[in-house]
Order: structure tokens, then C-alpha cells, then sequence
């Protein structure tokens, strides 16, 4: 497995609609253990592919505690059948967009099919922060962040800070 340089926000990668994988062969399952190695170092709880400039309809999700046994999602080709009614709030942040954070209202529950480690059909449902993570992360493969559902003014708040922080640690590091 390898760790994997995750690219960050304003970048026009993370605004690309990702292909569908034709199958799960051996280089996507790579590419999802690399994922799920680049996630815990980060750390984080889920990363899509797009994020480490692959624009390809996979992502991994991990959602156990600190301490707690790891219980890694990996799928391709991810499907949202249907969404509860009810909504849930979350406080989310990215490793796309580092240091921000905002509260994003999704539906509570969400269904999704998609192909699993082996290849295989799955379908299950999600709630709590999984179902948040799941919707976040699928997100990603249609080129949305997190700070497309907040305001205008508020994304354009966290896009200039991020723009100035890269150009100064482009200076440190020059
Ligand atoms: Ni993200």
C-alpha cells in the first residue's frame, strides 16, 4: 500500500464529474487500500478518489471511533437509491478543504448500491454519521465539495483563505 498526495481546494480535479470503474479489478482494489492508507494517516473518515487526482467513482469510508476496531468501506461505482425524509446536520470538514469546517444538512438515511471489494452488488442502507460521509464523499464524485451547500458568501470566505495559505506555504517552501 502507499500513501497518496491529496489534492486541496481551489483545485479544477475536484470539480470533475468521475468516470464509473468498468470492473473491480486489482489496480481499483489498489487504489482503494492506497486510499484507505492515505485516509488513517491523515486522518480522516472517508476520501473519494478525486482527491488524490483520480477521477474515477471510488471512495472509502470509516467511520469507527478513535480505538475502536476499523471498519473500512470501500466501493465503486456508488448509487443513491433513495433518501429518508428527514434531515441530519453535521459539523463537516474535508481534507480537500483543510482547517474549515461548516454545518451541512443532508437527508438523515440514505440507501446506496454499489460494487464492493470482490465486485460484488451490494445494497445497504446507511444512518448517522456513515450516511453523512457516504452522501459527502459521493459528492466529491460529481465534483461537489461540502462548500457548494453553503452560502455563497461563506464558500468564497474559505476559497481565499485556502488560496492565500497555499501561496504562502509555496513561499516557505520555494
Ligand atoms: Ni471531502
Amino acid at each position: 500500500m502507499a500513501v497518496l498526495p491529496i489534492i486541496t481546494a481551489p483545485d479544477p480535479r475536484l470539480k470533475l464529474a468521475c468516470e464509473p470503474v468498468a470492473r473491480v479489478d486489482d489496480s481499483v482494489r489498489k487504489l482503494m487500500d492506497d486510499m484507505l492508507e492515505t485516509m488513517y494517516l491523515a486522518p480522516g473518515i472517508g476520501l473519494a478518489a478525486p482527491q488524490v487526482g483520480v477521477a474515477k467513482r471510488v471512495l472509502v469510508v470509516d467511520v469507527a471511533r478513535e480505538g475502536e476496531e476499523r471498519t473500512p468501506i470501500r466501493m465503486a461505482n456508488p448509487e443513491v437509491l433513495s433518501v429518508s425524509d428527514e434531515m441530519a446536520t453535521y459539523e463537516e470538514g474535508c481534507l480537500s478543504v483543510p482547517d474549515h469546517y461548516a454545518d451541512v444538512e443532508r437527508p438523515a438515511r440514505a440507501r446506496i448500491r454499489y460494487l464492493d471489494y470482490q465486485g460484488e452488488i451490494r445494497e445497504q442502507e446507511f444512518d448517522g454519521l456513515a450516511a453523512t460521509c457516504i452522501q459527502h464523499e459521493i459528492d466529491h464524485l460529481n465534483g461537489v465539495l461540502f462548500i457548494d451547500h453553503i452560502s455563497a458568501l461563506k464558500r468564497g470566505i474559505i476559497l481565499r483563505k485556502l488560496t492565500k495559505a497555499r501561496r504562502l506555504s509555496a513561499a516557505v517552501e520555494a
